[in-house]
């Protein structure tokens, strides 16, 4: 598959990009093209270095980015997603499954607390009211040091929602392409509320516990 990361210089991007990239062709978002590509030469060689297998990975403007992609992964903080997601919303292909992994949450004295965007559910919801492409959420519990060090071979259950069965389908196989991450079907994008959330909880459980990058496992 062709995936596209938007905002793929950042830290779950490069996690995402060093694992997919075994297997798939990756194309690295940004706002700035140069920052792309100098992204894209620098995690290609990192994989190359820690595996010896060459990737299929480039560097583009986030709307270049996009072009052509079998799914898109949207990859940037959760208070520029919308922008993001509108400045982009006629780039994407038709075919196109758009994912959120977006987390909207607060840092507050009690600690993360999980924050959708006014008037809206979730943000997934949210971001699927501007594109005419399904958009699944899946990633948020992900912990992206654990994804970008290939030493590890972590395995955790990746919980997704998403409204479009064949939508469901394309990015539960893009993570089976990950060794020892399991998708886990949630249902439709009513319920991105409950994913989303997630991440809240198991941060204030990695603080007040005094553990890290921790994710999730359904046994
Ligand atoms: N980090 C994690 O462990 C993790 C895990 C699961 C889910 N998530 C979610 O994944 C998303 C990305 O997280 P992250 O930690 O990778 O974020 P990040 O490193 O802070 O930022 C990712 C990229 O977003 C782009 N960006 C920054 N400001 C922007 C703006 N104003 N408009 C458009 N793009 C902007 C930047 O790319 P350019 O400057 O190159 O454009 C940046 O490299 C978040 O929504 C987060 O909730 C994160």
């Amino acid at each position: 598959m062709k995936i596209a990361v938007v905002g793929g210089t950042g830290d779950l991007g490069e996690g995402l990009i060093k694992r997919l990239c075994l297997n798939h062709q990756v194309v690295v978002g940004s706002r700035i093209k140069e920052k792309a590509q100098n992204i894209a030469s620098e995690l290609s060689a990192k994989v190359r270095e820690e595996t010896g297998i060459e990737p299929n990975v480039s560097g583009e403007a986030n709307p270049e980015a996009v072009k052509g992609s079998d799914v898109a992964v949207l990859a940037v903080p959760s208070e520029y997603a919308l922008q993001t997601v509108i400045s982009l919303s006629s780039e994407f292909p038709a075919g196109c499954v758009l994912v959120s992994p977006v987390v909207p949450m607060v840092k507050t004295e009690d600690g993360f607390l999980y924050s959708p965007p006014d008037g809206h559910h979730s943000m997934a919801e949210a971001i699927a009211e501007q594109v005419n492409v399904p958009v699944v959420a899946a990633f948020h519990t992900l912990p992206a040091k654990k994804l970008a060090d290939l030493k590890l071979q972590p395995e955790f259950d990746v919980p997704l929602v998403g409204d479009s069965e064949e939508a469901v389908r394309r990015v539960s196989n893009l993570i089976e392409s990950i060794p020892r991450l399991r998708p886990l079907y949630v249902g439709s994008l009513r319920t991105a509320q409950l994913v989303e959330s997630l991440t809240p909880l198991i941060l204030n459980v990695s603080a007040k516990n005094k553990l890290r990058n921790l994710s999730l496992k359904f046994v």
